[in-house]
């Protein structure tokens, strides 16, 4: 065969090769490339070509042999990158649908308010949902035996070992506690968290449920303050301008109050929601009382402040019209996709 014959057949062969695996594209390597390879043959036989054939041939056996050298490093990089497809797998199936999850309405009304309470510089703090009685009960004003603990149906953890009972924490003021004994005044923080009370399950009220504590100590801080405060909640979580103040009773507070919002009587849903009054109960609130300062360790003569908590399943059910308090808690999907996504 002519050299000239030889490259055109060299020249068809390197455009038409292809290689499925890195095994081809190695066995092109070794067969055009390798040191006993094609190209190695042809460049000895090129130094017995006349001179008129070497300027014919010299730069395209060159030409030649680069692209044969940038298929097989161009193989190599994709062969070894991709893995072979799985012959058991059908790629135009189609893919499986990836949901997204969606906020817990719990989360979205807590969120809101921390974020309403973070704007006038309160920040959150977290206690522990198994609480022993000084946290939950003593340094809150309950001594031994008051009546006041009935308030509260309590989950109590008995200790096998025959120590100190713990509990349930039957409210976030706990945290109050847990705060004050820890943090010098000036305190601002809200607790949101998780309560518990041994109450029977209805569509009402469940033994679970949340509540939102708030705290500020400051030296010279009054009822008007408090008040205030919980002016600009109203406003800003509710979109109500006028709330009220009734006197109320908590160990923990003197004075003690319940805050309700006026929240109208337009239709038939606000005559629903408040009873046919257009007031709604909101929260519990009070100034902190001496007693529960000294025995957080902090001087009640120099230090004053107000408290305040709130269940969050009322407000979550009126927002996005849960009829039952139970589906909060059961985690259907069905359910829960139905608020805010959270992408
Ligand atoms: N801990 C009370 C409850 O569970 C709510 C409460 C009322 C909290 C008054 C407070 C407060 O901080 O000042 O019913």
């Amino acid at each position: 065969m002519s050299f000239a014959k030889r490259i055109e057949t060299l020249k068809n062969q390197i455009e038409s090769a292809q290689a499925t695996t890195a095994e081809e594209a190695e066995e092109f390597r070794i067969k055009y490339l390798g040191s006993k390879g094609v190209f190695k043959s042809l460049f000895v036989d090129f130094k017995q070509v006349t001179s008129e054939e070497k300027r014919l041939f010299g730069k395209t056996l060159n030409l030649l042999k680069t692209k044969a050298e940038s298929k097989v490093s161009q193989w190599k990089a994709e062969l070894n990158t991709h893995q072979k497809p799985d012959a058991n797998v059908d790629l135009t199936r189609p893919g499986m649908l990836n949901e997204p999850g969606a906020k817990h309405p719990i989360s979205i009304i807590k969120d809101e308010i921390i974020d309403i309470f973070h704007a006038i510089g309160f920040s959150v703090a977290e206690g522990p949902e198994i609480e022993d009685d000084w946290h939950n009960f003593s340094a809150l004003n309950f001594p031994p035996e008051h009546p006041a603990r009935d308030m509260q149906d309590t989950f109590f953890i008995k200790d096998p070992n025959g120590g100190e009972d713990f509990v349930l924490r039957t409210h976030t003021s706990s945290v109050q506690v847990r705060t004050m004994e820890t943090q010098k005044p000036p305190i601002r923080i809200i607790a949101p968290g998780r309560v518990f009370r041994n109450e029977a399950v209805s569509a009402r009220s469940h033994c679970i449920f949340h509540q939102i504590e708030g705290l500020y100590i400051d030296k010279g801080v009054t009822f008007a303050d408090m008040k205030q405060t919980l002016e600009y909640f109203a406003n800003a979580f509710f979109g109500k301008s006028k709330i009220r103040l009734r006197p109320s009773y908590f160990p923990f507070t003197e004075p003690s109050a319940e805050m309700d919002v006026y929240w109208g009587l337009e239709n038939e849903l606000d005559h629903r929601i408040t009873k046919g009054t257009g007031w709604l109960e909101v929260m519990g609130c009070g100034m902190v009382d001496p007693a529960v300062l000294e025995s957080c360790g902090i001087d009640s003569e120099t230090y004053s402040g107000f408290a305040f908590g709130m269940g969050l399943e009322r407000s979550a059910m009126q927002r996005f019209q849960i009829p039952d308090i139970r589906m909060i808690f059961e985690n259907d999907t069905r359910f829960l996709k139905q608020f805010q996504s959270v992408i």
